[in-house]
């Protein structure tokens, strides 16, 4: 490929000679050369080849607030004077990692009034892990340990975080899942729906978790985890019967829950959190991406108060990182989280940006590629389809991924999970940047179907 910017290759040839790159085909990207990143601003990105190109994905759906905030740069770089550096072990604490937790306690829901910090969603899932056998332990059930999980959930790249995620192709390298963890099957209408009405089968799929905890015993099921709505897996909707029907059974059944909330927190469905939007009082809420925007690593995880009274009868909980409740991560967070508070973002999502992307999304069910949309907040999913009646795909043709390279080589980043096509841009993109995503959109579409064709 020729470059208009020399630097382009210079770049590539950095890539190749010494980085290995996340979630990447190491030999295929030395070949191909990475798409190079060089500034951003707002809900836009550019490349090193001078390409503006509108970000559906607010990164990796953590830019809530959207790029180029000087105000976050301003927050890191007081604290890094301040204190760039201090950890919370050993009975020391530092202001913004303890207004950060009262300010977190003030926008969770009623009840969940701790955070324990950690440096991603990952190390929020692994610490979670570990808290609830612990909790299980100080009540006298140490049996309690497994933790029920859904097929084709994403909880993370660490050894227990890509254990509780149910992505077959990670449990393959690495010999995951790790012992007691368990998966049930997703809620994926469109999918795995067969014959069966959405609502039928949001039953179906949500009885699936009290099959489990029967097989199991109760007395040996610590937790439920699931995403509100599963991100990485597809932008998955579950039926409206789905939450009303778990929380049924989570109310018959002593365990815990927790919701992932990675993905749906700090704004992303138009309420503060998933949790929110469904009311599913969860025990502890997995968070990070949106608590920062992005802007530097943090995450964590909120634990509900009567877990926290056990807890507190157990002693030390021998666990932690180094970069727990980094002050610049922190005054970081706390920046962010002013910002989605005074500038009223998630409001406004929730008033206007969302119900018009929803709208304008929603139009593209016309064409004669997509099998369905689906969305909620600022999330959404476009399913792309051979036979829309149905739902039969172009199986073994990457329709998604030639989707997905027609949007990047057009100016808007959708990502393709198979053939699912999703967007979450940051939370504070107009509805004239919505126009110009669908209708970007609209025409990557003609393109993948002309290529599925011809
Ligand atoms: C729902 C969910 N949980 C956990 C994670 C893992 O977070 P991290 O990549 O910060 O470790 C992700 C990342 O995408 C996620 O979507």
């Amino acid at each position: 490929m020729t470059h208009k910017n020399p630097q382009t290759r210079e770049w590539q040839t950095l890539s190749s000679d010494h980085h290995l790159a996340p979630f990447s085909d190491f030999k295929q990207l030395k070949e191909k050369g990475p798409r190079i990143i060089t500034h951003a601003k707002g809900v836009y990105l550019w490349d090193s080849e001078g390409n503006q190109i509108l970000d559906g994905m607010a990164g990796l759906w953590c830019v809530a607030i959207g790029y180029g905030r000087d105000e976050l740069a301003e927050a890191a770089s007081r604290q890094m004077r301040e204190l760039p550096y201090y950890n919370l072990f050993f009975q020391t604490a530092h202001p913004p990692a303890l207004e950060l937790s009262k300010v977190i306690a003030d926008i969770a829901p009623e009840g969940m009034n701790h955070v324990f910090f950690t440096g991603s969603g990952s190390e929020g899932n692994d610490t979670m892990l570990r808290m609830v056998r612990h909790y299980w332990a100080i009540k006298g059930q140490p049996n309690k340990k497994t933790i029920i999980s859904r097929v084709n959930g994403y909880h993370g790249s660490t050894v227990a975080g890509a254990s509780l995620g149910g992505m077959t192709f990670m449990h393959e390298q690495g010999d995951l899942p790790i012992p007691g963890i368990v998966h049930i099957p997703q809620p994926y209408w469109f999918g795995e729906g067969g014959d069966m009405s959405p609502e039928e089968f949001g039953i179906w799929a949500a009885n699936q978790l009290e099959e489990k905890i029967l097989e199991l015993g109760v007395d040996n099921v610590g937790a439920f985890i699931a995403e509100p709505i599963q991100g990485a897996g597809g932008v998955i909707v579950p039926p409206d019967s789905y939450w009303p029907r778990i929380k049924e059974i989570l109310a018959k059944y002593d365990i815990l829950f927790v919701a992932d909330e990675v993905i749906c927190g700090f704004g992303r469905t138009g309420e503060w959190f998933g949790s929110d939007f469904y009311d599913l009082k969860a025990d502890m809420m997995t968070i990070a991406k949106g608590l920062t925007s992005g802007y530097v690593p943090m995450g964590g995880l909120i634990v509900r108060d009567e877990v926290v009274a056990v807890l507190n009868e157990g002693g030390d909980f021998n666990h932690g990182f180094t970069y727990s409740g980094h002050p610049v991560a922190a005054a970081v967070a706390l920046e962010n989280i002013r910002i989605l508070r005074e500038e009223k973002i998630i409001q406004h999502a929730h008033e206007k940006t969302a119900p018009y992307l929803q709208k304008r999304l929603r139009e593209l069910s016309d064409h004669p590629l997509v099998g369905e949309v689906r969305g909620v907040g600022l999330l959404g999913a476009i399913e792309l389809v051979k036979d829309k009646a149905t739902r039969a795909r172009y199986e073994g043709r990457g329709a998604g991924m030639i989707c997905r390279q027609f949007c990047f080589d057009n100016g808007l980043i959708m990502r393709a999970v198979g053939d699912t096509m999703i967007i979450a841009p940051p939370l504070v993109i107009s509805e004239a940047e919505i126009d110009e995503l669908v209708t970007k959109a609209r025409k990557c579409l003609d393109l993948t179907l002309s290529a599925l064709q011809g």
